[in-house]
């Protein structure tokens, strides 16, 4: 079985490995630069920019590709999706007009206002910087300020957190010909919720918390995502029963909304919630795996990955096809000092003891066996263990010993920033 994966960075470094547990599984894959763990697992690979979709299927067919996972959002955006299933390629990630639930926030908002969805915060689309300045410069209560385009997690600002008033005008000002989209600012805790989905069925994978700020307390820029975990649960105690169900019934009528236009949603459904005082509320709806969230569910996925692409293909997707471990997963990313404004490249890092963690590659550079590090999120560490306490354990001593001129946060998945979390919520719900 052949099956190619899209992508070079840590999240494709874990689907490919995913994949690779199959034994039957032949992985190609695509990547714009090389991934050292990806290239190890693949029969062959293309260094190409992903979002050249005649380029990618080219090297598809001349190697008779049966599957495609396509793990980044510009390919999806780009509609390779949809090149690749016109040529008989069955994919993992949906085609254009479905991933603008990502690819346009503003698509995405007036497709829940549309269909009534819930969860959609108050939002306002502005067409120009300057009619964003004036609403915010007038509107009673924080906001949070976002392009409507792809960004990398990089775009927002959040009144009240991030900027003041008058700093949230002036970035909206400087997003010059973009459409801008101000929502009312949710107070609460972040989940992720990611789903599998074969155009109807969703079939939910366990929930994980991202950690996006830069530094430790949660504090600096926004980044792709610094690291997160999951507890062997598969739910958090900051989401009951009732915040969880209601939140698979967002995604549910998401993709029916999607299909009802005329977008079949074939792939991964990431739904990123802010839980708040009054139930689970969307931030954003991603058309894929979340980098890192896919890093801990794919370490933990028992069951066989290629099958699980073979039914999403299908449409025959049921929840006897997904199993995961039992076990909590702690996910630290090493990323290079100055990260993510003033990145420092280019020096080399050296490994060390890094017992019951599970290495995903990501931005980084293997030269003559010296690995080196490039702008963007090194690689990643996953530690699995019977408790969260156990799995951070094992995720930060790998992270320690690691030598280098990097950095990463040593407090995803500790338990104080966990409780941290919870009596957050238990607070708001007082
Ligand atoms: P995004 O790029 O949409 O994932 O947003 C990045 C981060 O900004 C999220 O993880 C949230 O922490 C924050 N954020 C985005 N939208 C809102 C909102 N409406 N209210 C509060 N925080 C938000
Ligand atoms: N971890 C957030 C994302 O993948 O967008």
């Amino acid at each position: 079985m052949k099956i190619l994966v899209v992508g070079g960075g840590g999240r494709e470094h874990a689907i490919a490995s995913a994949l690779h547990k199959n034994k039957d599984a032949e992985i190609y894959s695509v990547m714009g630069k090389k991934n050292p763990g990806i290239a190890k697992i693949s029969k062959e690979f293309l260094l190409h920019a992903e979002t050249d979709c005649s380029a990618v299927l080219d090297f598809a067919k001349k190697n008779s590709i049966k599957y495609a996972v396509i793990g980044p959002e510009a390919p999806l955006q780009a509609g390779l999706a949809d090149v690749l299933t016109a040529n008989g390629i069955g994919c993992v990630g949906p085609v254009k007009s479905a991933a603008q639930i990502e690819t346009d926030k503003g698509f995405c908002r007036e497709l829940m206002k549309k269909y009534n969805i819930a969860g959609c915060p108050e939002y306002k689309l502005c067409k120009t910087p300057e009619e964003a300045a004036e609403f915010i410069k007038k509107y009673q209560g924080d906001l949070a300020v976002k392009p409507t385009g792809l960004t990398g997690g990089k775009g927002v600002k959040v009144m009240g957190d991030q900027v003041t008033r008058e700093e949230a005008v002036e970035y909206a000002l400087s997003l010059k010909n973009q459409i801008i989209i101000l929502e009312e600012r949710l107070l609460g805790e972040e989940f992720t919720l990611m789903a599998f989905c074969d155009g109807k069925t969703l079939v939910p994978m366990p929930l994980v918390q991202d950690h996006k700020r830069a530094f430790e307390g949660d504090v600096g820029p926004n980044t792709g995502g610094m690291g997160s975990y999951s507890l062997e649960t598969q739910t958090f105690p900051f989401v009951s029963n009732e915040d969880y169900a209601q939140a698979m019934k967002i995604m549910q009528a998401t993709v029916d909304a999607l299909a009802s236009e005329g977008s079949q949603y074939k792939g991964v459904l990431y739904g990123q919630f802010m839980n708040t005082r009054d139930g689970p509320k969307v931030i954003e709806f991603n058309a894929r795996f979340g980098d890192p969230e896919a890093m801990n569910v794919l370490t933990l996925l028992n069951s066989d990955f290629v099958k699980i692409v073979e039914h999403i293909v299908s449409g025959k997707l049921s929840a006897a096809d997904v199993s995961f471990e039992k076990k909590a997963s702690v996910c630290k990313y090493i990323v290079p000092k100055g990260y993510p404004e003033k990145p420092v490249a280019g020096d080399s890092i050296t490994l060390g003891d890094a017992d019951n963690t599970v290495l995903y590659y990501a931005n980084v550079v293997e030269e003559d066996g010296v690995l080196k590090t490039i702008t963007s999120r090194t690689m990643a560490f996953v530690g699995v263990g019977d408790s969260l306490k156990e799995a951070e354990r094992y995720a930060e001593n790998a992270c320690r010993n690691v030598k280098g001129n990097v950095r990463y946060r040593k407090d995803v998945g500790t338990e104080a920033l966990f409780e941290k979390r919870i009596s957050h919520m238990k607070e708001l719900r007082k």
